[in-house]
């Protein structure tokens, strides 16, 4: 399987059913539509989408309502990349190869705009009509799944733990904290809502699990890597604002290429986690090794 048209198949599905599931330009209130979607539809890896595809789809066929759960998290991503962003976060102006939300529509609607994206995740996994056909127990699991890897003991708590170790001297342990939740637990639920869909049983869900946490740690390190090698035509973003907002990071422990070996050695792990599952695990595979070979 060629992992790059493999990745572009599934990227394009995943966008078009974004833009169908965003609210309509024009809808009122107009602004708050407009700046939800200027972020969501401004391109994007969709890597936790796709996950959550590939996670079902090692299982069997795609079950009922698979795209809404997969488009789910991305509504959740997109929204935590607005509040990343604002002067009193990361202070970013630029993501996604475009100015941050914030500086297009100002704060109060970046804020608002990330609200709406956050409540609309769960919205999407509820309705009944994305929904039809998912059994009802699966879907409140799925549900619990992504408040879980969202909120305070999830995304939001990771995102405390990284603002509070600003010009900090952190440890290697608190950073791995930092990783394993602001970036890990989104991971995590993706893989799992998408093993849950798809209706794994207790051995494959522990194996997937395992999966998705090592390619959520190599996930994080490759971003701090590419902070420091990449360039903002490549990233879409600035480069090097960790340095610059006293971030501590692997590259700091490790330095560039220390980091990129370790981040190699939880992609080793992880595909190694997948050894029961056969050839319909493959996009899984290839996107564990994807997550280090990246550039942007
Ligand atoms: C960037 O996420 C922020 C992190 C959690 C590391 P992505 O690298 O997935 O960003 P997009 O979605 O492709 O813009
Ligand atoms: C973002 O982490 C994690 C989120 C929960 C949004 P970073 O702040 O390190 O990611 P970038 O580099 O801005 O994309
Ligand atoms: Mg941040
Ligand atoms: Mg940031």
């Amino acid at each position: 399987m060629n992992i790059k048209d493999y990745l572009e198949q599934q990227r394009v599905a995943v966008d078009r059913f974004l833009d169908e599931v965003a609210p309509p330009v024009g809808t009122p209130p107009v602004t708050l539509h407009e700046s939800m979607r200027y972020s969501l539809l401004a391109g994007g890896k969709r890597v936790r989408p796709i996950l959550t595809i590939a996670a079902a789809e090692a299982l069997g066929p795609p079950p009922p309502g698979l795209m809404a759960v997969a488009c789910s998290l991305e509504l959740i991503h997109t929204y935590s990349l607005i509040h990343d962003d604002l002067p009193s976060m990361d202070n970013d102006d630029f993501r996604r190869g475009k100015p941050t939300n914030h500086k297009v529509y100002g704060e109060a609607m970046a804020i608002l705009a990330g609200d709406a994206l956050l409540t609309m995740a769960f919205d999407l996994i509820s309705r009944p009509d994305l929904m039809k056909g998912c059994d009802a127990g699966r879907q409140v699991r799925i549900l619990q799944e992504l408040a879980l890897g969202s909120g305070n003991m999830g995304m939001v708590g990771g995102q405390v733990f990284d603002i509070q170790a600003e010009h900090k001297d952190i440890d290697l342990t608190a950073l791995q904290n930092i990783h394993k939740h602001k970036t890990g637990m989104l991971i995590r639920a993706a893989v799992r809502m998408g093993a849950i869909a798809g209706g794994a049983n207790d051995r494959q869900l522990d194996d997937m699990t395992g999966y998705a946490e090592d390619i959520g740690l190599a996930f994080q390190i490759a971003d701090d890597v590419l902070n420091v090698t990449g360039t903002r035509e490549e990233l879409g973003k600035n480069p090097n604002t960790d340095a610059e907002r006293g971030k501590k990071t692997y590259p700091t422990f490790y330095g560039v290429e220390g980091a990129k070996r370790l981040a190699d050695e939880c992609v080793t792990r992880a595909v190694a986690r997948l050894g029961s599952f056969g050839s319909s695990a493959d996009p899984l595979r290839e996107l564990a090794r994807y997550i280090t070979a990246r550039k942007n």
